[in-house]
């Protein structure tokens, strides 16, 4: 039975003319739990009773049926209410048991959409510990907030995109061997990609071929995309062997890719802001204001960066999704990274919009 509850039927007992609900009004939860687990104040009574608040308490805990509490003692004008641990925590396990699943449950959400990004591995490289980390964290903290009646959108965004992947076509154009790719598809793809980067030392035009495949892959070149979604779905393969042992399942797998096309949008809204800026043949955005370091939003060389991609994500979630909360579960190292961007959507007016929450883990 609820603690507040047998307490203000015991009170009742001897307050006729109070209702239960009157009586559960005045309880009070004492800040020091010296004067018990709840306290019941006699003030208000002195009026109708004619009587000073502390004979009232007198009065009323000489007729008390203290039977269930651990004891009930008088301080003045307070009766003040001690509860017998065992039996509250008997309370406890006996409703625990009666309905596990929803024990404690809350309807904190009302269904709201929170969207998670989290685990968010780099594909043709191994899941590192990192993102082991982020997976169980991330997922741990959707579950609670399932609980509490959010719906967690969970994203898996992938690093799957950036000029690494020219090199790897590239090296995997060299020297690639399906069967070995096959039997060992990340670590394969990954020694490809140490070579060339190694052999890159002696052949500058190496880093020329990878720079060529990757300008394919962004103009659409059949082959360039063929052997892209080919390193990407052998790897998320891989990943999700992983996934099902921990029984995570995303419902989303948009990384970097999905969002690489999608750049106009947020370089428009900061041209409209007014707050890109030229800078050595770059774009950027000042975040002096901040403390923090400049975002780099278009590169000399013409191509956005990944915190432009983070930003165009931002905003295609909160259109997507409509969420109350966005969350991002990583690690500490990334905390300047995850400054910047915050700080870079302020300025874009995303704020009222979205609670940008970066659980840092390490
Ligand atoms: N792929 C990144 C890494 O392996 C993590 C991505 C974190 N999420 C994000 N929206 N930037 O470090």
């Amino acid at each position: 039975m609820d603690e507040q509850l047998q307490i203000a039927q015991t009170l009742q007992a001897v307050l006729p003319d109070l209702t239960i609900d009157d009586i559960l009004n005045k309880l009070e939860r004492p800040k020091d739990s010296e004067h018990g687990d709840f306290a019941f104040p006699t003030f208000f009574l002195a009026k109708t009773l004619r009587k000073a608040p502390q004979m009232i308490a007198g009065d009323l805990i000489a007729q008390l049926d203290t039977t269930g509490y651990q004891k009930v003692e008088q301080a003045g004008p307070y009766i003040n209410f001690y509860m017998d641990q065992g039996q509250v925590g008997a309370n406890i396990l006996t409703e625990i048991l009666q309905d596990p699943a929803n024990y404690g449950r809350r309807n904190l959400g009302h269904n709201a959409h929170v969207t998670m990004d989290y685990s968010s591995p780099n594909i043709a490289k191994p899941m590192g510990m990192g993102h082991l980390r982020s997976t169980m964290i991330g997922e741990a903290i959707a579950r609670i907030l399932e609980k509490e009646y959010y719906q967690p959108v969970r994203i898996d965004y992938l690093g799957d995109w950036g000029t690494q992947f020219g090199k790897m076509m590239a090296a995997y154009k060299m020297w690639g061997d399906d069967d070995e790719i096959a039997k060992d598809p990340i670590n394969t793809l990954l020694s490809y990609y140490v070579r060339i980067s190694k052999e890159a030392e002696d052949h500058p035009e190496y880093d020329d071929l990878g720079r060529e495949w990757f300008a394919k892959l962004e103009n659409g070149d059949e082959e360039a995309r063929r052997l892209w979604k080919w390193f990407r779905e052998i790897s998320l393969e891989r990943f999700q062997r992983v996934y099902d042992m921990l029984g995570v399942d995303f419902d989303s797998y948009s990384g970097e890719a999905f969002m690489a096309p999608k750049m106009d949008e947020p370089i428009q809204l900061l041209k409209n802001k007014g707050i890109l800026k030229p800078s050595q043949g770059a774009q950027i955005v000042d975040l002096d204001k901040y403390d923090l370091p400049p975002l780099l939003i278009i590169k000399s060389n013409g191509t956005t960066t990944y915190i432009t991609r983070d930003i165009a994500a931002a905003l295609y979630r909160k259109r997507m999704y409509g969420h109350v909360k966005s969350l991002y579960v990583v690690g500490a190292e990334q905390e300047s990274y995850f400054k910047q961007l915050r700080a870079g959507l302020k300025e874009m007016g995303f704020t009222g919009t979205t609670k940008l929450n970066i659980f840092l883990l390490g």
